[in-house]
């Protein structure tokens, strides 16, 4: 893993968004693999900044979501379909019929699963996978626990989890109980995997990716296996 430490959050968003363009720039037809969550806005605001001032164009971009709650329709304002438009999606030339997210209102969700899988085969790979990292080490929505060898799935949330996404709820019984992730596997076929960490609350699952640990109970561990990660951090933290 490459660790690139910056000052603060602005830095972490403008280092991302710099390799996202790169990717975009030099292969105008790549599949990029999104994320939600609060980490990253701050780089979706400079990909829609620089959209804006260079031109930089998702004509044809395709894009893969991690992750969506069960049970929310993308017209609901925490679905991540929902985040996406909102944060990025409506403010960049990409086609709608470019973005996939696995939908959560699925009649059949293990058929869901696997048409996503297929999907994401389909599109030739994710070039660049964008990830966040949970408190408790989850990355897409793949808590500790979770098989290395996972394709696309439901998963129950932890409580950890469901406590930490209540602050964009009304209440906690609001707060979906189960997701649909791509898995482990798939996030590590991906060709090229940046993984934000920001902010203090991250300071005990980032040293813990630190540290020699791969362990299924620490799911980013895995991408310490990987050939081709970069990680932008904005935790001070000395070996
Ligand atoms: P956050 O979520 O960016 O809102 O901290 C990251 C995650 O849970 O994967």
């Amino acid at each position: 893993m490459k660790i690139i430490n910056v000052g603060n959050y602005q830095e972490l968003s403008e280092r991302a968004a710099k390799i996202v363009i790169e990717t975009v720039q030099n292969k105008p037809n790549a599949v990029l693999g999104l994320a939600t969550g609060s980490t990253p806005i701050g780089l979706y605001n400079e990909l829609i900044d620089d959209h804006a001032k260079n031109g930089t164009s998702y004509r044809k971009i395709c894009t893969f979501n991690l992750d969506e709650y069960v049970g929310l329709e993308g017209s609901h304002p925490q679905s991540y379909l929902y985040f996406m438009r909102q944060h990025l999606f409506n403010h960049i030339d990409i086609s709608p019929e470019n973005t996939f997210i696995p939908n959560g209102k699925a009649e059949d969700m293990m058929k869901e699963c696997e048409r996503y899988e297929e999907l994401i085969k389909e599109k030739g790979g994710i070039d660049l996978q964008i990830l966040g990292i949970g408190q408790n080490g989850h990355i897409g929505f793949n808590e500790p626990g979770t098989s290395f060898s996972s394709r696309t799935h439901i998963i129950q949330l932890t409580e950890s989890t469901r406590k930490a996404n209540s602050r964009f709820f009304s209440s906690m019984d609001e707060v979906p109980t189960h997701a649909v992730t791509v898995g482990i596997q798939t996030i590590m076929e991906s060709r090229k995997i940046l993984l934000l960490v920001s902010g203090q609350a991250k300071m005990e699952a980032f040293k813990r990716l630190l540290s020699d640990e791969i362990d299924e109970s620490f799911p980013a561990s895995v991408l310490k296996l990987h050939n081709d990660v970069t990680v932008i951090t904005d935790i001070a933290f000395d070996n």
